[in-house]
């Protein structure tokens, strides 16, 4: 028989996160620290109204692009939150969660040879989705020292006359930095500059803990609307990663193709799921800031314990990652995370699981009650204390 696979499919590493979670899930007495998503079950009154959808008998297809009243939420939420303006007929587009957003830029907009600038250590669909494309990935690998912020010398060394796109995702997943106006300032000018489209993922955007600033989206910089796509979704802000629901907004003839590709493949995001994201864009504010200030204290316990425990880590203020320097105990993070989960039962993400740049690092999870983050550094500084004896 011949191979019936395609070549570009069977090159996509699968991703390193499934690995390790796949490995806690059949150990027992895990302490898992691994998962990218809420610790919280959706606000009731939004699980209320997708019961509600169904007992009203709303369970037809939408408008491709999306209830045309759920678009009009999201274009009024993006003005309350940046101040920026959308068309909700036109420029927003309700997606399969960000995941699907994120595939159908790159598909609506490269061709062969051209080349995405994205950052390093990352979310890990970028690469996969933009090699799928057809398009050439470029990674820049982020700083510690600049706490995995992008610099204006680092985009600038990476562009060349083949870039089209770069991709911006902050507040950050594994690292939680986040890119403060200043930093977006300092980029925006080369970006217009080199003609780029900004690919820029939000989805963390509600959930930052910078006393100093609110997080600042690159569409509030004059000039950047035009040539942005921005993504963001219901699953990280709301806890609702099972609904699958995200959206797009942007320019309209950017829109207008990725809608295209959207309605031959989709068709239109699951209704029950529209109705109750627009419940939450209505009133699931209180919610949004409870979950917030709980993961906020969640973050201040890990970084003081990893303190305590000697371990560096430059401060997240974004998104539910911690990403600690564990390279003082000379193993790869490989190695550090597989010999964590096996001597103690604690899973943690290898920092390379994003990246090679995440070498060194392993990315934690803090979406977990305060309990299992306790119980979890018990079982570290065992660790650690085996560790140094070992030396
Ligand atoms: C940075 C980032 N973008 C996008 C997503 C996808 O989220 P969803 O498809 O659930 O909206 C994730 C999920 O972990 C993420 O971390």
């Amino acid at each position: 028989m011949r191979n019936f696979l395609n070549k570009k499919v069977q090159a996509i590493e699968p991703s390193g996160i499934r690995r390790f979670f796949s490995m806690a899930s059949e150990m027992k007495d895990v302490i898992s620290l691994g998962v990218g998503e809420p610790d919280f079950d959706t606000p009731w009154h939004v699980r209320d109204e997708a019961i509600y959808t169904i007992q009203k008998g709303r369970t037809f297809y939408t408008a491709n692009a999306g209830l045309l009243e759920l678009r009009q939420a999201i274009a009024e939420n993006i003005m309350r939150l940046q101040g920026v303006a959308y068309d909700p007929a036109k420029e927003v587009l309700v997606t399969i969660g960000g995941s699907e957003a994120i595939d159908l830029v790159f598909r609506a907009v490269i061709e062969p040879e051209d080349e995405v600038i994205y950052t390093q250590p990352s979310y890990v669909s970028y690469l996969p989705c933009v090699q799928l494309a057809g398009g050439v990935p470029v990674a820049i690998d982020l700083k510690e020292e600049n706490n995995f912020r992008l610099t204006r010398e680092e985009l600038e060394a990476a562009i060349t006359d083949k870039t089209k796109v770069l991709v911006l995702s902050f507040p950050n997943n594994p690292t939680g930095a986040v890119m403060t106006k200043a930093d977006l300032e300092a980029i925006v000018d080369l970006i217009i500059e080199k003609d780029l489209l900004v690919v820029s993922d939000e989805i963390y955007d509600r959930l930052t803990y910078n006393d100093d600033e609110e997080h600042v989206s690159i569409i509030s910089f004059p000039g950047m609307r035009e040539r942005t796509i921005y993504i963001n979704g219901f699953s990280k802000a709301y806890a609702m990663t099972g609904w699958r629901l995200g959206y797009c907004a942007g320019p309209a003839q950017i829109i207008e193709q990725m809608t295209k590709i959207h309605q031959f493949t989709i068709m239109a995001a699951p209704t029950m799921s529209q109705y109750a994201g627009l419940e939450a864009l209505k009133s699931g504010e209180q919610d949004v800031e409870e979950m917030r200030e709980s993961y906020n204290q969640r973050r201040r316990f890990l970084l003081s314990e990893l303190e305590r425990l000697g371990i560096p880590c430059f401060e997240p203020l974004g998104a539910f990652y911690i990403f600690p320097n564990i390279s003082q105990f000379g193993m790869t993070s490989e190695e550090f995370a597989t010999r964590l989960i096996m001597e103690k039962r604690v899973a943690v993400v290898p920092g390379t699981a994003f990246g090679k740049s995440g070498e060194g690092f392993v990315r934690i999870s803090y979406a977990y009650s305060i309990n299992e983050l306790k119980a979890a550094i018990e079982r570290i500084e065992q660790f650690i204390e085996e560790l140094k004896q070992e030396k």
